[in-house]
């Protein structure tokens, strides 16, 4: 029998990599696209020498339309998934029309092959970004949006919006967001993970650098919040794990289970863990003292949020496995390779 075909956007990158391997593992084909942007090649050998798989890689812009096209015309997917996008939250208030026109451009030209092609489904990358500071925890998909603090968290609003209107427009189309809350962690050959450029932003690529002599010390961004210990929580999906709902989610649209033709569900665990704990979880599971110091707050910062992952639970029949403590062995593992 024929495998499903999916194609992967951004699939050298961090989340996009793992998908690959678990898309693979799970028995469909892949081709990745990606225009290397904010990624290495590196992620692309790490896939194929863990899977065994020659996975065929097409160094493409999804913003030029007529190069993307072409890998439309070259393969014979039904699905793709959308990673494609610049993800720095703070670059975005600084450069917003690059965030635009590249999450968006990129988004809308998947979805117009698609049409084109007569090809039917797509997930999504979205985030918990989209709820902004919420007034009660844990977050449903229900709990409703607040504005965009970011033009990256507009781009996330508006590639929702865009695709349930064109689901809602075009027949044939179906279609899931996922809702990713803080991914993190490494694939367990430590053959992928995640390649930060320049100084992290980011809370787990931070430590990890830190404890390897690359950075000096960690700030902790404030320990003075209404939370137990004064830190913000969040909530930290292992990377394996937010790979895995992205084939559930093709899966479901594939054998045609997905009740509505656009569905939207929240990838977390379901456990919030503020930055002390995870800070004291990595230093314990590892056996390293970690250099870090209380900072003041983070401009922009929310102050807690974390998941209700009951609908993909149910619907998708998705639940994190995977241990904080094992996530946390596994970046360190990482970080060592690089
Ligand atoms: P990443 O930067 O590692 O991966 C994105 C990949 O897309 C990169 O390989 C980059 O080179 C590529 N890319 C960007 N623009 C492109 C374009 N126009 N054409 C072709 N390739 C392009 O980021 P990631 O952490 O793997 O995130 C993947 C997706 O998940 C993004 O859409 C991101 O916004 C979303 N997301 C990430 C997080 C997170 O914390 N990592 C949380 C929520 C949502
Ligand atoms: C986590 C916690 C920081 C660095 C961002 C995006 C969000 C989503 C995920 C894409 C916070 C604290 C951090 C440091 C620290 N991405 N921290 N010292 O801000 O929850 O979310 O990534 O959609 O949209 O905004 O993640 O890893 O930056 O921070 O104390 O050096 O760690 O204050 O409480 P965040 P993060």
């Amino acid at each position: 029998m024929k495998k499903e075909c999916v194609l992967v956007a951004g699939g050298a990158g961090y989340i996009g990599s793992h998908t690959t391997v678990e898309l693979i593992e799970a028995g469909f084909d892949v081709v990745i696209v990606d225009n290397l942007s904010n990624s290495e090649m590196r992620a692309v050998e790490g896939v194929r020498k863990i899977t065994g798989v020659d996975v065929p890689f097409e160094q493409v812009d999804c913003c030029d339309i007529d190069a993307f096209r072409k890998v439309f015309e070259k393969y014979d997917f039904d699905s793709v998934i959308h990673f494609a996008a610049s993800k720095a939250v703070g670059e975005s208030v600084h450069e917003p029309m690059m965030y635009y026109r590249n999450n968006l451009t990129s988004f809308m030209n998947v979805i117009d092959l698609m049409r084109e092609f007569g090809r039917h489904n797509v997930v999504f990358s979205s985030s918990c970004t989209v709820y902004g500071e919420p007034d009660k925890q844990p977050v449903t998909e229900q709990t409703p949006r607040k504005p965009a603090t970011s033009p990256y968290g507009n781009t996330k609003q508006m590639s929702e919006d865009i695709l349930r209107d064109s689901i809602a427009a075009y027949d044939g189309l179906n279609g899931i967001a996922l809702r990713y809350f803080n991914p993190i962690g490494a694939h367990p050959t430590a053959l992928i993970g995640e390649l930060p450029r320049g100084v992290p932003q980011n809370l787990v690529p931070y430590i990890t650098q830190t404890a390897a002599g690359i950075r000096e010390c960690l700030s902790v961004f404030g320990d003075d919040y209404p939370t137990p210990d004064g830190s913000c929580i969040r909530d930290y999906i292992d990377v394996t794990d937010l790979a895995k709902a992205h084939v559930v989610a093709i899966r479901r649209m594939v054998e045609h289970k997905n009740k509505e033709r656009y569905e939207v569900f929240n990838v977390g665990t379901g456990r919030g863990v503020s930055v002390l704990e995870l800070v004291k979880g990595f230093e314990r599971v590892n056996g390293l003292k970690l250099n870090y110091k209380i900072a003041p707050r983070r401009e922009g910062d929310i102050i807690a949020i974390w998941a209700d992952p009951t609908l993909a639970n149910e619907k998708l029949g998705w639940h994190a496995e995977r241990s904080l403590d094992e996530t946390l062995a596994s970046v360190w593992k990482w970080q060592q390779t690089l």
